[in-house]
């Protein structure tokens, strides 16, 4: 089978060609991606009517470059992302992709971004086996943290998530406070690794539902901190790494602390990262010793496909097939798990 996959739920336009063969190995041919990131950097955040105004400049070039030599008789499906996301954004996707498909006659297969950052996995050389299930996936991006219960490679049952801030949105915000560009998240990550332990400690939210999160008390306590020193005239570069250690840190410790809870009542034997902020290496390797820790296997996408991407939205139009007439697709900004 082979997909073309659109997604442009964001600040990112990408298309891709994904194709899986015999052996049940998915293979990415092409994953093109445009973004509008240096815009939003300047005004500290996505404005979505700019998102969206670079979105329909980029779509045709992003599609015809994943195209390149593949030929449009052998494409079977078109999957796109239909949601969650910014409207304007996922128009012009849905619309780009229920033009083509009319077009060249072929069905469309909609798809939930968050499955995409799930299905992400399935892009790696060693990927998710039957055998590795019943597993659970954590989501971490800009807009989502969310726990995912599944029992088999395609069954996924929502059991938590954040009550307020993202994981993404923590560092984000964060980072804004201690004057970091947008997205915030690299630099932390960076600034981090030069950052001390114990110099500062930032709150773990503790909840009475035991598979949820919270990030929003330690956008406060940042806040705090820093209004602190800055009036102390304190804030060097050297306070900002040990700041970015303690956040970055408590940021891990309630994401780890919630998943292998759930991961030992729930019984399962592997644990899936999805979502944009695996890209940070300090996670994964935290996520990957604890699991070995507990006794299971452990999966996070390849760098390429953590942040947002159309390769992962053919993996997921892959995985949960089910086309749809064209004319019947509509961009749903609020979807959510089933
Ligand atoms: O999945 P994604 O590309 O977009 C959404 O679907 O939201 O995730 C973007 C988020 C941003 O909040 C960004 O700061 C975060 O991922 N991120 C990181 C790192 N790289 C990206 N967070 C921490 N460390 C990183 N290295
Ligand atoms: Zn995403």
């Amino acid at each position: 089978m082979r997909i073309l996959a659109i997604e442009t739920s964001c600040d990112e336009t990408s298309a891709a060609i994904i194709e899986r063969g015999e052996n049940g190995r998915m293979h990415c041919v092409t994953n093109v991606i445009a973004t509008s990131l240096a815009l939003h950097s300047q005004t500290g955040g996505i404005i979505p009517e700019v998102a969206a105004r670079e979105q329909a400049k980029f779509m045709v070039p992003v599609i015809k470059e994943a195209l390149q030599d593949t030929p449009i008789d052998s494409i079977d499906a078109i999957g796109v992302t239909y949601g969650p996301g910014l409207i304007g954004s996922l128009l012009v996707g849905v619309e780009a992709a229920k033009t083509l498909a009319w077009v060249w006659n072929k069905p469309i297969i909609p798809v939930n971004h968050l499955y995409g950052h799930i299905y992400a996995n399935w892009l790696s050389e060693i990927a998710p086996q039957e055998s590795d299930f019943p597993a659970l996936a954590l989501i971490v991006s800009g807009g989502h943290t969310d726990l995912v219960f599944m029992e088999n490679e395609t069954s996924l049952r929502w059991i938590g998530g954040t009550r307020d801030d993202a994981a993404g949105e923590a560092f984000d915000k964060s980072g804004r406070l201690l004057g970091l560009s947008y997205p915030a998240g690299p630099t932390i990550e960076k600034y981090a690794k030069s950052g001390h332990k114990g110099v500062f400690t930032f709150p773990r939210a503790r909840l009475d539902t035991p598979y949820d999160f919270s990030f929003s008390g330690l956008k406060t306590a940042v806040r705090n901190e820093v209004q602190k020193l800055q009036s102390q005239g304190d804030l060097t570069e050297p306070m900002t790494y040990d700041l970015c250690y303690a956040l970055q840190e408590a940021i891990f410790d309630m994401l780890i602390q919630t998943t292998f809870k759930a991961a030992e009542d729930l019984n399962v034997k592997t644990i899936l990262l999805g979502g944009g902020v695996t890209a940070n290496q300090t996670l994964t390797e935290r996520f990957r010793a604890v699991a070995t820790e507990h006794n299971l296997a452990f999966f996070s996408p390849e760098r390429k496909f953590s942040t947002d991407n159309a390769a992962m939205i053919g993996a997921a139009a892959i995985m949960h097939n089910t086309p749809l007439p064209w004319e019947e697709l509509r961009a749903n900004p609020e979807l959510y798990f089933d």
